[in-house]
């Protein structure tokens, strides 16, 4: 089960109240930047923080191969090469673990346009979300799509699918089986939707056999940000607040990327 983040975040508040104080009293005399206006009330934060990020655990499965991630940190100083500090090194795809697709991992075009993953607009990676169960004896296609019944004005979807429930992002093997958008749903989803970001909880939004097209066809409605690798386990369907941050990564067409929903 999730840890349940509430209790420290309260915790957290309570120091920051205190010091909120001290630092009222401080700066009352010469007021530039409006403190006093709290009047000593710090606004409480009532929320509970769901991480859908997975670590990047050793074990964790990499696209089309046998062979988990290992380790992609490399210590590079240390004490014990004389060092006087730790530092190391990061190695890995940039379609490792939890990660998001630019619109160049498929398309040329946008590659010459530079559309890389720097380019991606938060504001579509941040803001109202909403989580569903996909019909698990099936792939998400025009179908499943036009069951699914997404009102039209949403614009942030995350797709929990069989991929959950058969744990594939937790087994060390490259499953090709997994779930996923085909060509079909993903046209479907195009032409009658607003949705703006898409979401699925293994390593690629489109099915193994149709991935290249799959994804053409979302990448190429401009706007159309893709997560994988999502961990969705655990959490009820409903509405949240996403919060998604990739790297600032120039030319790559792929980013690790934290994503974490609030309620
Ligand atoms: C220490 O230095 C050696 C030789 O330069 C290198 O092979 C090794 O990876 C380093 N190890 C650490 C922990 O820094
Ligand atoms: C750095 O890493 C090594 C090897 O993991 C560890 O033994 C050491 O205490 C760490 N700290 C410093 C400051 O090198
Ligand atoms: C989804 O498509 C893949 C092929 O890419 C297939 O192996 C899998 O069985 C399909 N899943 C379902 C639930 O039909």
């Amino acid at each position: 089960m999730r840890e349940n983040y509430m209790v420290d975040m309260e915790r957290g508040c309570g120091l920051a109240l205190l010091l909120a104080i001290a630092a009222i009293a401080a700066a009352c005399a010469s007021d530039s930047n409006n403190i006093c206006q709290w009047h000593g009330e710090v606004p409480k934060m009532q929320r509970r923080i769901i991480d859908i990020s997975h670590a990047y655990r050793h074990d964790l499965p990499v696209w089309d191969s046998s062979t988990p991630l290992g380790s992609p940190v490399h210590l590079q100083h240390s004490f014990a090469n004389g060092s006087l500090f730790n530092l190391s090194e990061l190695k890995m795809g940039c379609h490792t673990g939890t990660h998001v697709d630019a619109p160049s991992h498929f398309l040329q075009e946008a590659y010459e346009e530079g559309l890389d993953v720097n380019s991606l607009d938060l504001e579509i990676l941040n803001g109202l979300v909403l989580l569903v169960d996909t019909p698990r004896e099936e792939n998400i296609t025009a179908h499943t799509m036009e069951k699914l019944n997404i009102p039209f004005g949403v614009e942030r979807v995350l797709f929990r699918t069989l991929n959950s429930d058969r744990r594939l992002m937790w087994r060390t093997n490259f499953e090709s089986s997994f779930s996923g958008f085909t060509k079909d749903g993903a046209q479907w989803l195009v032409d009658h939707t607003s949705i703006k970001l898409v979401g699925l909880d293994y390593l690629s939004v489109a099915t193994y056999e149709e991935a290249a097209e799959t994804h053409r066809i979302l990448l190429r409605k401009q706007g159309i940000i893709l997560l994988e690798g999502l961990d969705l386990d655990d959490i009820e369907v409903g509405i949240y607040v996403l919060h998604c941050l990739p790297m600032r990564l120039i030319n790559a067409e792929g980013s690790p990327i934290r994503c974490i929903l609030t309620k």
